[in-house]
């Protein structure tokens, strides 16, 4: 017997602003995030500030050099503490200069000694689970949380077998793209390239052979796997080194519910990351990395090339289908499973699905 056509979510798991609040307070409060990369904080003292689901957050290197991430909020009467980016001896709070070390524990206070019975060492910043992976730092807002390992099981070892210079590593570029969508539109986006012939010339002619794409789920845990051939290398619109293992090919590895890893030919590591701002507007990031963070005009051109191409295309297609989905006229369709998988397929928008549908349904 055939299995059953899959049809697409319903629009209200998009538009409706109770879905989102469920998602907030549930999914993206309980499921790891990217924060930023450990070689933005070198420096003992270095810290950035930061939002996941609706919470202020700050993570910085200690004494120790040990990064640590925390509520961005004041234990005395709730001011917020830091601001962007920067560098502290200790954290001190704006509004009556309390000082936190950067362990969290409360050093000093103006005039808290003539307190009776106040014992300072009762006092700590609340922290918040932190991950180093291969030099990028996730939190994750759950205390109970299974580590990265148990939820995306050998990512960890393939980015750095296909990245060999990953610890390397440092953020050369920030690309920001707002988009005026529900943040799964714009996830669903991403994981299938049943699109990309069509809409994406420069990808599917400069970077991958379109006809090999595939996305699958990983065995277990949470990770959809992009594999696909690179065009003819002589097509390629910049150098690369094909003495290193695996330059030769593209691979992506998507972590659930809104980071991915792309590795380009050439070793070329970049990321994707979403923060969801409102049930109708998220944004992407874009990151581009060289080793040690030194400039190169091959990395900037990417990221150039990338802006101006395939975020651009992808602009467009997510806001129109962000529009259709508030239509009435909108009935949901069918996906396009194809049993063989491949690039025309949509099994991996099957699979997000399920679990976006799971994470609000349980
Ligand atoms: S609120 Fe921070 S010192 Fe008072
Ligand atoms: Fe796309």
């Amino acid at each position: 017997m055939n299995a059953p056509v899959t049809l697409s979510l319903d629009a209200r798991y998009y538009t409706d602003p109770a879905i989102f609040a469920k998602e907030m307070d549930g999914l993206l409060s309980t499921t790891w995030q990217f924060a930023g990369h450990a070689n933005d904080i070198p420096k003992v003292g270095d810290y950035f500030a930061f939002e996941i689901a609706g919470q202020q957050l700050f993570s910085i290197r200690g004494r120790d050099k040990q990064v640590r991430t925390f509520y961005n909020v004041c234990q005395h009467r709730a001011h917020g503490l830091v601001q962007g980016s920067g560098n502290a001896r200790v954290v001190v709070c704006p509004y009556h200069a309390w000082t936190y070390e950067l362990t969290g524990h409360l050093r000093n206070g103006p005039n808290i000694g003539s307190v009776p019975g106040f014992e300072k060492s009762t006092v700590c910043l609340t922290e918040v689970r932190t991950e180093d992976f291969n030099g990028f730092i996730f939190v994750n807002l759950d205390d109970d949380a299974a580590p990265m390992d148990e939820w995306f099981p050998g990512v960890r070892e393939e980015i750095a077998e296909y990245v060999p210079n990953v610890q390397e590593l440092a953020p050369l570029e920030w690309v920001e793209i707002p988009e005026k969508c529900n943040w799964k539109v714009s996830v669903e986006n991403y994981s299938e390239c049943y699109h990309c012939p069509i809409n994406h010339q420069t990808f599917a002619t400069g970077v991958i052979n379109p006809e090999t794409y595939d996305i699958q789920p990983m065995d277990r845990g949470y990770t959809l796997r992009h594999t696909t051939e690179c065009q003819s290398m002589e097509k390629m619109t910049y150098p690369v080194d094909l003495s290193v293992p695996h330059a030769d090919e593209y691979r992506s590895w998507f972590l659930w519910p809104m980071v991915s890893f792309q590795c380009y030919p050439g070793n070329v590591l970049n990321t994707y990351h979403w923060r969801a701002h409102d049930v109708d507007r998220c944004t992407v990031w874009r990151g581009w990395y060289t080793p040690g963070g030194q400039d190169s005009d091959v990395i900037r051109n990417l990221a150039i090339q990338d802006r101006e191409t395939t975020v651009e295309e992808d602009i467009h297609l997510v806001e129109s289908v962000y529009r259709g989905l508030k239509s009435k006229g909108y009935r949901p369709g069918p996906l396009v499973v194809d049993p063989k998988g491949g690039v025309s397929s949509e099994h991996s928008v099957q699979k997000l699905q399920q679990w976006m549908r799971e994470a609000v349904d349980g």
